[in-house]
């Protein structure tokens, strides 16, 4: 509503868009979201066949490089991708570095944009910042470390936390599969990952791989635009993704389920929201204004894991939260609907994650889509170096008053 038209001085009209509400900022074939219908499609392709055929790795492929891989490029794709998966010893030694209670998403942070200081050729200061528009092997290179080593450093964030060694990558099994070795969260002698919820997870991968321009991608492109390497673009997009109102809310939604506790505090939780007191965190969306159609498949993967791990009891206060929620004049005048980070916490706890693991699940795959965006806007020949305008509102012109003759 507060989109307008404003007079910049001598340089003609410019739109005053606060947030970017209205704004398209780029051409874009990676991610179609309609979101008065509730449809996402990456690359064309529905994201519920994608769910139910695909696979994370072939899907971050899609996403990346614009069409579904041949069997030979899905073979070269996923062990080139594998093969990156180790992290250097000195990586491991900063990680180690870090308070045992930090937050695992500001260690995931932190230790991506560390990358950037192991991987020289990718340094634009140091190679020249239109490397990556030229050089193709180059960013090839970056890409295949990114999605390699972040599953490696984000177990790694995690053992370091509670204080336990550094698994190194399994030599075989899938993104998952090996990520959920690496994890052992469930510390068990002998861990093998259950097949089914490593198929689970990886349908959550392919689910949060991409969603067109979110907070955490537009920050992608805003700082890939200066040209810098794709390590710090990564952890610029990362520390995006950790607020809680983007993908730090499948943390926020599990804390709120806990304190709500019980289904008879659900009416009165829900009062507090309709009174603006709280918020519904794990509903609402900036695009869509009908059911988000990743939450239907994370609503439906949710009971299939209960089977394996166990009914989570706040599934109750969830499920009684959107069924009130779905038929209150509040939530329905203003179209809210359960987001991507309503059910996903439910499922991430079933399967043992600690609550502040969440958002960094979340992060893992997302990076697919950072890099497809990233790789995008490389080759955009209207792509240049994002510089939004402001209206300034703040004092006109005045004389500098000496410190000492300030009343
Ligand atoms: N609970 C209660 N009211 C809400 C909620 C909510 N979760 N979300 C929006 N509203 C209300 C707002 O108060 C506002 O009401 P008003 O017009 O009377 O002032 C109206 O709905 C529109 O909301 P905005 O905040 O203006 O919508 P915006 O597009 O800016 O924000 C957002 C979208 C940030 C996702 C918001 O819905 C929200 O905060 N949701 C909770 C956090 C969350 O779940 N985030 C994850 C989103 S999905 C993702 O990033 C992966």
């Amino acid at each position: 509503t507060a989109f307008q038209a404003i007079k910049f001085g001598g340089e003609g009209i410019r739109l005053y868009d606060p947030s970017y509400q209205n704004t398209a900022v780029a051409r874009s074939k990676i991610c179609e979201i309609d979101g008065d219908k509730g449809i996402l499609r990456y690359r064309g392709y529905p994201i519920e066949e994608l769910a139910e055929k695909s696979n994370f790795l072939e899907v971050s492929y899609l996403l990346i490089y614009g069409e579904l891989p041949s069997r030979k490029q899905y073979e070269v794709w996923s062990s080139q991708v594998m093969h990156h998966t180790m992290i250097h010893t000195r990586v491991q030694e900063l990680m180690r570095s870090f308070n045992y209670d930090a937050h695992p998403m500001g260690t995931f942070v932190s230790t991506v944009a560390a990358m950037s200081t192991f991987h020289p050729e990718a340094n634009p200061s140091l190679v020249g910042s239109e490397i990556f528009k030229k050089n193709i092997a180059v960013r090839n290179k970056q890409i295949l470390r990114l999605m390699g080593k972040v599953p490696t450093i984000a177990a790694a964030c995690y053992r370091n936390r509670i204080g336990r060694p550094y698994n190194p990558p399994p030599a075989e099994g899938s993104y998952t599969e090996s990520f959920l070795h690496m994890m052992d969260h469930l510390n068990e002698p002998n861990y093998k990952p259950h097949p089914k919820l490593a198929k689970a997870l990886d349908i959550l991968f392919i689910l949060h791989a991409d969603h067109e321009l979110n907070c955490s991608t537009a920050a992608m492109r805003h700082i890939g635009s200066s040209l810098v390497d794709p390590f710090n673009a990564v952890a610029g997009a990362a520390s995006a993704l950790y607020g809680p109102l983007h993908g730090g809310a499948n943390e926020a939604v599990l804390r709120m389920l806990e304190e709500i506790a019980k289904v008879e505090n659900v009416a009165s939780f829900i009062e507090q929201v309709k009174q603006r007191k709280r918020k519904l965190m794990g509903f609402g969306h900036r695009v869509y204004k009908n059911y988000d159609p990743r939450a239907k498949i994370i609503r439906r993967v949710a009971f299939e894991v209960f089977e394996i791990c166990g009914r989570e009891p706040l599934i109750e206060v969830a499920i009684e939260l959107e069924r009130i929620a779905l038929q209150d004049e509040y939530f329905v005048s203003k179209k809210l609907y359960p987001n991507v980070d309503f059910y996903s916490g439910l499922i991430y706890k079933a399967m043992g994650f600690p609550t502040d693991f969440f958002p960094v699940l979340f992060a893992i795959p997302r990076v697919a889509g950072w890099l497809a965006h990233w790789v995008e806007s490389l080759e955009d020949p209207d792509a240049k170096i994002w510089r939004p305008r402001q209206v300034y509102v703040g004092e006109p012109k005045r004389g500098y008053v000496p410190l000492d003759a300030r009343s």
